[in-house]
C-alpha cells in the first residue's frame, strides 16, 4: 500500500511537469502569450483580455467548493478574467447558462458536464460561436470537445477494489454507483469491475446489488443501501460507493444495523468528513483527487487554448463520436494508514479538522 502511494505522488509531479511545463519552456505564460504560427496572430491576445468561462454543475459535494475556488484563483494568477456559473443540476439551466458565457463573449468554455450526453448542445454552440470547449473532470459525451482533463476514473475504481478485495476475498458485494448521466460514474464502475471480475468469474465473490444513484442524491444512496440490506437478509460483505456522501449514507444505514465498521466500504473525493470516519473506523479508504492540481492544470490549458494554442496530451479518450485529447490525473488510495503523507501534507484538510472531535 504505501508504494502503491508513494508512487502516484510521483506520477502526479511528473504529469504536470510533462504535460504542461513542457510547453510552457517553449512558450511560458506571460502577460502576452506570443504568436506560434504568424497566421495565428489574429488569434492571440493579451492574457488580461481573456476571459474564461466556468460552467459547473453543482456545489452540493465539497470538492466542488475547492473546485470553484482554486479554479478561479489559477486563471487570476495568469492573468486571464473568469466566469462562473453553477447549474445545480439541471440540464436545461446548463445550457441557458452557456448560451449567455457565449453572449458575453468569453474565449473559451470549461465545462463540468450535469448530463453527460445533454452537455453536447453546449459544445455545438459554442462552436457556432468559433470557442472550444474543455471538458472539466467530467466528460461530454458524444461531442466534439477539444480537450477533457480529469483524474483517471477507472483508476479511481481499481483502486477502491484492490483495497476492498483484500480486505473481503469472498462473499457478497453491494455496489451503489453515482449518477447515471455523469460518464464519471461509468468509469468508476468499470475499474471496479475489471477488478472484481476474476472473483466473480471463480464464484467467490457475488454482486448482490448493484444501482445507480441517481442524480448523486445522498438520500438516493440511502433508499439503495436499505434496499440492499433488505434483500440479503442484512448479511453483505462489502460496500462500493460512487463518492464519500452516498458512502456517507450507506454507513448511515449500516450503523442502524450494527453493520458499521464491520463492512468495508468505499468511497472517493477524500472529503473530510470521510477521513474522519476513515480514522473512527466506519469507512475504509477513499480516492483522493488533488483538486489544486486539477485546477492549475485547467486554467493553464484553457488560457492557452483560447490564445490560439495547440495543446498536446498524451492519451485520448472515446466519447462515442470522437478520440477526445486527454490529460488524467492519477488518483491516490487514502485509508487510515496513509492520512498523513497524502490529504494532510498536501494541505487538503488539516491535522486539526481530521483528529479533532
Ligand atoms: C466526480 C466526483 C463527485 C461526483 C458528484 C463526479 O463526476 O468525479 O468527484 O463526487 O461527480 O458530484
Amino acid at each position: 500500500m504505501q508504494r502503491e502511494i508513494v508512487k502516484p505522488i510521483f506520477f502526479l509531479i511528473f504529469i504536470i511537469c510533462v504535460s504542461l511545463l513542457s510547453a510552457c519552456e517553449k512558450n511560458p505564460v506571460q502577460k502576452t502569450i506570443p504568436a506560434t504560427t504568424p497566421s495565428d496572430e489574429d488569434v492571440h491576445q493579451d492574457v488580461d483580455e481573456i476571459k474564461v468561462g466556468f460552467l459547473m454543475d453543482t456545489l452540493e459535494e465539497e470538492r466542488w467548493l475547492k473546485d470553484k475556488k482554486m479554479f478561479k484563483e489559477a486563471v487570476e494568477e495568469i492573468g486571464a478574467k473568469v466566469e462562473i456559473m453553477e447549474a445545480n443540476g439541471d440540464e436545461v439551466l446548463q445550457i441557458t447558462q452557456a448560451e449567455s458565457l457565449i453572449k458575453q463573449g468569453v474565449d473559451i468554455l470549461v465545462m463540468v458536464p450535469y448530463n453527460a450526453e445533454a452537455a453536447g448542445a453546449i459544445v455545438q454552440k459554442a462552436h457556432l460561436a468559433g470557442i472550444k470547449v474543455i471538458s472539466y473532470d467530467r466528460l461530454v459525451k458524444n461531442a466534439e470537445i477539444d480537450l477533457y482533463i480529469s483524474f483517471d476514473n477507472e483508476k479511481v475504481g481499481e483502486l477502491q477494489a484492490k483495497v476492498i478485495t483484500e480486505l473481503a476475498p469472498v462473499g457478497k458485494y453491494v455496489y451503489i454507483g453515482g449518477a447515471d448521466t455523469d460518464y464519471n460514474a461509468h468509469l468508476l464502475k468499470r475499474g471496479v469491475f475489471r477488478v472484481l471480475k476474476p472473483y466473480i468469474d471463480k464464484g467467490d465473490i457475488k454482486v448482490v446489488y448493484d444501482q445507480w444513484t441517481e442524480n448523486w442524491i445522498p438520500v438516493n444512496a440511502y433508499k439503495n443501501m436499505e434496499a440492499a440490506l433488505k434483500a440479503n437478509h442484512y448479511d453483505i460483505d462489502a460496500v462500493f460507493a460512487g463518492n464519500d456522501a452516498t458512502a456517507e449514507e450507506a454507513i448511515k444505514v449500516l450503523s442502524q444495523f450494527g453493520l458499521a465498521g464491520k463492512v468495508p466500504v468505499a468511497g472517493q473525493d477524500a472529503e473530510l468528513a470521510a477521513i474522519r470516519r476513515i480514522v473512527e473506523g466506519t469507512q475504509t479508504m477513499t480516492v483522493y483527487k488533488p483538486i489544486r492540481a486539477l485546477a492549475t492544470a485547467a486554467a493553464e490549458v484553457a488560457v492557452r487554448l483560447a490564445n490560439g494554442e495547440s495543446i498536446e496530451t498524451d492519451s485520448k479518450i472515446n466519447n462515442g463520436k470522437i478520440e477526445v485529447p486527454s490529460i488524467l490525473l492519477p488518483p491516490i488510495p487514502v485509508d487510515k494508514l496513509n492520512i498523513d503523507e497524502t490529504v494532510i501534507a498536501d494541505g487538503f484538510h488539516t491535522k486539526e479538522e481530521v483528529y479533532t472531535d
